[in-house]
């Protein structure tokens, strides 16, 4: 069968987090992905949070699989000459160097459209044009200037960061459709384009609910369903609402049986409208159902830390597994807190290719998150990560050089 992407080649010029996830998304669907790397060195991250010596560790090989790997010294003419050849060749650069970084290199927008016109630019910068458009930046500096940190964590706590990598890995994704749809534009303009996702956009985003929240308390000066209300006081800007729901039915984390051993005993609890009478009768409070203080939504919203905590008390009498079970059957919707490690042995997540086991001829086996994006006719099968340079012959190779040319330009440090 064959793939969505067949036939679109990558010129990957991306390191660390952002970039990367956004070219192996391209590559399970099915694009060509020439990573080029500095000869020698690498992606840094194939030598960080190593948990092996000497060996391309888990943060690089969980972004990079599917993909060529390429080493080219950019600042040798030899290498240079190599580049401008992968330009000609493909259909997209993906890249995410420091602001300037490119035109440092003498790959600006206009050597790129000299050689190839059709070509696609595409780059995760941490900020847009603007004050900040020249800082470098990582995944929690993008958090913070995003808006995410302001609105995560408790609410008497301090702004706190998420562990979902929405900073990096959520711009990857952005840039990718980006690249997608400037493929799709290409066939009727003929012509190549900038695609440029910023890392702070990205995040803003991803927290759009957020600035919806911002003008609902500017008008109204309150926001019902946050747990500040009704007793707390709200400040100018949205403020940290610890795990209550943000959309309009209230949920919250509530403990499960052996909560004081495990601490991922617990379960996300949403006291959706619609189910109101069914979590009455499921924690043995009958006479909710009809009383006026707990009939309405609106009424709920005034009692709702002694309704979690009424919950509460019926769900520490059951394990998450067993709240869940009982849940679904009255269609209340509610999850399970699952570890890395509960999700690490989840047969489903196996089954759907979520969770792949990967074999690498110096790590041996471990595990990945599978492409989550999935295409009835264009399947992806997860490949291990290339060695620094694996392919550097090969490509080299298809792209005219003979094996001459190859020995003295590797001889001089550009390949
Ligand atoms: N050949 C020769 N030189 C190369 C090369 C190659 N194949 N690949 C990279 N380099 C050089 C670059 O030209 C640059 O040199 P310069 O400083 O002389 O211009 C240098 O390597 C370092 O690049 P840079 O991007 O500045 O890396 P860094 O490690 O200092 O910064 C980031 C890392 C992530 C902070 C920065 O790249 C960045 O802000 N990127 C944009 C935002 C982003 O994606 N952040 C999230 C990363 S997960």
């Amino acid at each position: 069968m064959g793939k969505a992407l067949d036939g679109v080649r990558i010129l990957d010029f991306t390191h660390v987090q952002s970039g990367p996830t956004c070219t192996q998304l391209l590559a399970w669907l099915g694009a060509d992905v020439i990573k080029v790397e500095r000869p020698g060195e690498g992606d840094a991250t194939r030598g960080q949070l190593r948990d092996i010596p000497g060996v391309d560790s888990l943060y690089f090989t969980m972004l990079n699989h599917n993909k060529r790997s390429v080493t080219i010294n950019t600042k040798k003419p030899g290498g240079m000459a190599v580049l401008d050849r992968l330009i000609a060749t493909c259909d997209v650069m993906v890249e995410n160097f420091a602001p300037g970084a490119l035109d440092r290199m003498g790959i600006t927008w206009e050597h790129i459209q000299a050689i190839n016109p059709r070509m696609i630019v595409a780059s995760v910068k941490g900020f847009g044009p603007g004050p900040y458009e020249d800082c470098k930046v990582y995944e929690n500096v993008a958090q913070c200037a995003g808006g995410a940190a302001s609105t995560t964590g408790l609410e008497d706590g301090i702004p706190m960061v998420t562990g979902a990598q929405i900073g990096d890995s959520g711009t990857g994704l952005h840039l990718a459709l980006g690249i997608v749809a400037a493929l799709y534009q290409r066939t009727h303009s003929g012509r190549g384009q900038k695609v440029l996702a910023p890392m702070q956009d990205a995040v803003l985003n991803l927290c759009r609910v957020k600035l919806r929240d911002q003008q609902r308390l500017e008008r109204t000066h309150t926001l019902h369903e946050f747990p500040q209300y009704p007793d707390g006081k709200f400040g100018e800007a949205v403020p940290r609402a610890g795990n209550a729901s943000g959309g309009g039915q209230p949920g919250s984390i509530l403990r499960c049986k052996g909560w004081e051993a495990d601490p991922n005993a617990y379960i996300y609890f949403i006291t959706q409208a619609a189910v109101w009478p069914a979590i009455c009768r499921v924690i043995g409070e009958e006479g909710w159902v009809d009383d006026d203080a707990f009939k309405t939504p609106q009424a709920r919203l005034l009692h709702l830390k002694p309704i979690f905590r009424r919950i509460e008390q019926w769900t520490m009498t059951k394990d998450k597994y067993e709240a869940m079970e009982i849940l679904n059957k009255y269609d209340i919707p509610c999850g399970p807190i699952l570890s890395m490690k509960e999700i690490a042995y989840e047969p489903s997540l196996r089954e759907t290719g979520t969770v792949v086991e990967v074999d690498h001829p110096t790590r041996g086996k471990y595990l990945t998150v599978g492409n989550p994006i999935k295409l009835s006719d264009s399947p992806t099968e997860v490949t291990r990560s290339p060695l620094l340079g694996e392919h550097t012959d090969e490509v080299l190779g298809q792209l005219g050089f003979g094996a001459d040319e190859i020995s003295a330009l590797r001889a001089d440090g550009a390949v």
